[in-house]
C-alpha cells in the first residue's frame, strides 16, 4: 500500500518535470528555444522573469519598442516607482491610482504576474510625511498609525492582484554606514524602533491573505564571515528567522542582485549556497533587482572596443550567475531584472562619480546584449536532474 502510494508520488513528480520540461509542439515548424522570451523560456521551470517598468516610458508614444518588449519579453513586472508612498500619496489623504492601477492592467493583459514595490522603505516618502515627523507635527503613534493605514489601504486596493509584496526594503545598514556595525537602519526605526517590520508584515498579510510577503534588501547575494556584525546576508538570515519564529508571515527574502563589473561580486557556487540557506528558513527566494553596472571611462565612452568588451563579457556572466543559482534552487520563484534597456535605467541618473551606465541587458537602441543572450542559454539549457520546477510556500497566516 505504502509502495504504491510513494509508485504514485513519483509517477506524478515526473509527471510534471516532463509537463514543465515539454517542448512546445508547433505545426511543421522546428522548435527554436532561441525564438522563445525570457518569461516563455522561464516557465519551463515555473519561473517567472520580471522587469521592472517605467511608466513614463511606458506611456511614450515616441518609444513604442520599451512598452512592446516589457509586454512580450517578461513574464512579470514590478513598478520601478510607481507605488512608493511618495507616489501614491503625494498629498496627504489624496491618493492618487492612476499609473499604479495602469500597470496592473497592462500586467492582466499581457498575462504577467506583479512583483508589488514598496509598501515600506525609508526613501520615496510623501515629504508631507517626513517633514511632518521632523518638525514634530505628526508624532510617533500617528506615525505608527499612518504607517498601517498606508499598507491596509495598498495592499487592500491590489488584494488578489499582486503576486509577491516587497513589504519593507531595505531595513539594514551596510558596513559603511555609521556605527559599521550592522543595525536597523533609516526613518522607520529612528522613528518606530525595529518593532515596526512584524507591524507591517502583520498588516500586510491581515489585506491580504494570499500574497507572498517578502523582506527586500541588497547586498545580500552571498554570505560573509557569518558574523551578524558585519554579514549582512547573515543579519538578515537571524532577523527573518527570528520573525518567522514569532509567527509574523515573511513568506520571502527578496536579494536585490544591484551589482557592478568593478567589484569582485560571486560564483554560482556561492551564490547557491546563499539561496540555500535563506530557504532553509522555510522561506521563497527572488531576485528582485537584476542590473550589472560598469564605470564608463572616457574610453569607453569614446566606443573604445578594448574597454568596452570586457565590460559586455563581466555583466554577462554576473547576470548569468544570479539566474544560475536561482534555476539551481527550487524556492528562487522569480527573477526581475530592474529595468531592461540602457535607454531607461535608475544607474546613470545615480552613479556620477566616476559615471556609470551599461547595467542592463538591452542597449539604449533596444539590442540585445551579450548578457541577455546568457541569461537565454541558461534557462534553455537547464533541466533535471539539477533544475527542477519551482515549489513556494503557502503564504503564512
Ligand atoms: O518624479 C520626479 C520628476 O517629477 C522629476 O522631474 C525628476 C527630476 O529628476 O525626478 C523624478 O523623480 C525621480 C524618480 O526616480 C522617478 O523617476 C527621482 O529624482 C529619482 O531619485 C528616482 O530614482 C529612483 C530611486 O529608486 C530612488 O531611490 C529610481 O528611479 C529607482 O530605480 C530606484 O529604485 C530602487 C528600488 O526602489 C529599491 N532598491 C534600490 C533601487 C535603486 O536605487
Amino acid at each position: 500500500m505504502k509502495q504504491r502510494r510513494w509508485i504514485t508520488v513519483g509517477a506524478v513528480a515526473v509527471a510534471t518535470v516532463a509537463a514543465l520540461n515539454a517542448v512546445p509542439a508547433t505545426a511543421n515548424r522546428p522548435y527554436d528555444p532561441t525564438a522563445q522570451s525570457l518569461g516563455a523560456l522561464g516557465q519551463r521551470h515555473g519561473l517567472q522573469v520580471g522587469t521592472a517598468v517605467d511608466l513614463a516610458a511606458l506611456n511614450d508614444a515616441n518609444d513604442p519598442q520599451y512598452r512592446r518588449l516589457a509586454a512580450s519579453e517578461f513574464s512579470s513586472v514590478t513598478a520601478e516607482n510607481a507605488m512608493k508612498w511618495e507616489s501614491l500619496e503625494p498629498t496627504r489623504g489624496v491618493y492618487d491610482w492612476a499609473a499604479a492601477d495602469q500597470l496592473v492592467e497592462f500586467a492582466r493583459r499581457n498575462k504577467q504576474s506583479v512583483r508589488g514595490h514598496v509598501l515600506v522603505w525609508h526613501s520615496q516618502l510623501p515629504t508631507w510625511l517626513t517633514s511632518g515627523v521632523a518638525d514634530g507635527s505628526i508624532s510617533k503613534q500617528e506615525l505608527r498609525e499612518l504607517l498601517r493605514k498606508h499598507i491596509t489601504t495598498v495592499v487592500s486596493r491590489y488584494k488578489g492582484k499582486i503576486w509577491q509584496w516587497d513589504v519593507v526594503n531595505e531595513a539594514v545598514s551596510d558596513p559603511w554606514d555609521t556605527p559599521s556595525t550592522l543595525h536597523y537602519k533609516g526613518f522607520w526605526a529612528q522613528n518606530l524602533g525595529p518593532g515596526y517590520i512584524a507591524d507591517a508584515f502583520r498588516w500586510a498579510r491581515a489585506a491580504d491573505p494570499r500574497a507572498l510577503l517578502f523582506y527586500n534588501d541588497y547586498n545580500i547575494e552571498a554570505f560573509g564571515s557569518g558574523n551578524p556584525a558585519d554579514d549582512k546576508s547573515q543579519f538578515v538570515y537571524d532577523m527573518v528567522k527570528g520573525l518567522r519564529a514569532q509567527g509574523v508571515p515573511v513568506d520571502g527574502i527578496g536579494s536585490q542582485g544591484h551589482l557592478g563589473t568593478q567589484y569582485g561580486n560571486y560564483d554560482t557556487l556561492q551564490v547557491t549556497a546563499a539561496l540555500k540557506k535563506f530557504t532553509s528558513l522555510g522561506v521563497a527566494t527572488a531576485f528582485t533587482e537584476v542590473d550589472v553596472r560598469s564605470e564608463l571611462t572616457e574610453a569607453v565612452q569614446a566606443g573604445n572596443s578594448a574597454e568596452i568588451n570586457p565590460r559586455l563579457q563581466a555583466s554577462a556572466a554576473n547576470f548569468s550567475v544570479l539566474m544560475k543559482a536561482c534555476l539551481a534552487v527550487r524556492s528562487c520563484l522569480s527573477y526581475t531584472v530592474w529595468g531592461f534597456t540602457d535607454r531607461h535605467s535608475w544607474v546613470p541618473g545615480w552613479f556620477n562619480e566616476p559615471p556609470q551606465g551599461m547595467a542592463t541587458i538591452y542597449d539604449e537602441n533596444y539590442q540585445p546584449k551579450r548578457a541577455y543572450h546568457e541569461l537565454k542559454s541558461d534557462l534553455i539549457f537547464a533541466g533535471p536532474p539539477y533544475v527542477l520546477p519551482r515549489i513556494a510556500p503557502k503564504p503564512r497566516r
